[in-house]
């Protein structure tokens, strides 16, 4: 039997955790009944690996399969314009409901879409990666990109509901889970020590693939992901602090132009140039850097990056949206556990992080 837990204020949903694909079906007939149209939209892997179990609950309803190619470059406004055509020509109305089946990248597109189609209709996430089961799923934000940055045209829209089948981690590649595993330690360094300590604990079980375990660690991150967004919904506040290593991640995502390295292995290095300013504040100790780049390690997670140019690393960072009137806004690590936010970081300061975590 799944677990329910709610989220947000104004548009709460609820999160289904650990909830079969193929019982979605029995749930909607009670909730929606059976003359509801359901879209699917998912990609070409996803598709071939989870739709079958999905549509094997769907029968009593009028249903169609949009599948798009499996790629980050999807999300993009060209195929939101397709997504429109194909839609229409199931006749998806006002009243249909998407179900996003697929990872960030699916729930991100088709949250999108679902936000504009005229002018919004239901949707359902139905998270299949861990990143989004444990992340992207939770919160509301739905985006695509934009040839300007990343994920810069969305909305904060809230799904009717998340359905999340642990069951479909089983198929996916370790380095999708190793992504989901630095969100993880990120969340656990924001506001969870416990967490933190049990994923060190539990490190041969989580690399054995100790699907019990691993189902452990995304319940108890999905709980701190739930807890910051319930008190900030919006991100006017306190979600900013789940921005933990963000800003050096994302730098380094833009220095390699998105092509060199995953959006996890930039959060962990980000973590780790994060600790080093910390480090240098008083507000982490060595022994504290040194266990939190251990655990990083002992996913194969990078903490340290070849040289390059720190200026161009710094000048990436400007960008970042939690920065306000030219000001860089940093989230830093205040022991394990616990963060706060800083204005005041010196360009030296940031700059002498960057060189501590080249090689
Ligand atoms: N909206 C938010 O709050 C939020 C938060 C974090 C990240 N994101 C976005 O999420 C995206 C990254 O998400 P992601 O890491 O899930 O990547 P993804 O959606 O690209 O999925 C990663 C890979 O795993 C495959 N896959 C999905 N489920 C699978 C399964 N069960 N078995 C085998 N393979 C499977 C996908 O086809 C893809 O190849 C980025 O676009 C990012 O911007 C959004």
């Amino acid at each position: 039997m799944y677990q329910k837990i709610d989220v947000g204020d104004t548009n709460q949903y609820s999160l289904y955790l650990d909830a079969p694909l193929n019982q979605l079906g029995e749930y909607l007939d009670e909730k929606y009944g059976a003359k509801a149209h359901y879209l699917i939209i998912t990609n070409t892997l996803v598709a071939d690996l989870y739709a079958d179990s999905l549509l094997e609950g769907l029968t009593q309803f009028r249903t169609d399969l949009i599948t798009v190619p499996d790629s980050e470059e999807e999300k993009s406004l060209a195929r939101i314009s397709k997504l429109t055509e194909q839609a229409l020509s199931c006749r998806a109305d006002r009243d249909t409901i998407v179900l996003a089946l697929g990872g960030g990248v699916i729930g991100d597109l088709a949250g999108f879409f679902a936000s504009v189609y005229m002018r919004g209709i239901r949707y359902i996430h139905i998270p299949t990666t861990f990143l989004a089961q444990i992340d992207s799923s939770i919160g509301s934000k739905v985006a695509v990109n934009h040839s300007s940055g990343k994920n810069l045209l969305g909305a904060f829209y809230a799904p009717q509901l998340v359905w999340t089948d642990f069951d479909t981690l089983k198929t996916l590649p370790w380095e999708e889970l190793q992504n989901g595993l630095a969100e993880t330690i990120k969340h656990s360094m924001v506001s969870d020590f416990t967490l933190f300590e049990f994923i060190e604990q539990h490190v041969k079980d989580i690399k054995e693939l100790n699907y019990e375990l691993i189902k452990e660690v995304a319940l108890r991150s999905i709980a701190v992901k739930v807890k910051i967004v319930n008190q900030d919904v919006k991100e006017k506040g306190l979600r900013v602090l789940l921005n933990l290593g963000h800003s050096f991640g994302h730098a380094l995502e833009t220095d390699e132009k998105y092509q060199g390295i995953t959006h996890g292995q930039g959060v962990s290095v980000g973590l780790v140039a994060a600790s080093h300013i910390a480090c240098g504040r008083g507000l982490l100790t060595e022994a504290q850097l040194n266990r939190i780049i251990n655990l990083l390690n002992e996913f194969d997670l990078p903490t340290t990056i070849e040289h390059r140019n720190p200026q161009d690393l710094l000048q990436h960072m400007t960008a970042d949206k939690k920065n306000k009137a030219g000001t860089k806004i940093l989230v830093l690590p205040v022991g394990i556990g616990n963060v706060a936010l800083v204005s005041d970081c010196e360009d030296n300061e940031i700059i002498s992080a960057w060189k501590k975590v080249m090689k």
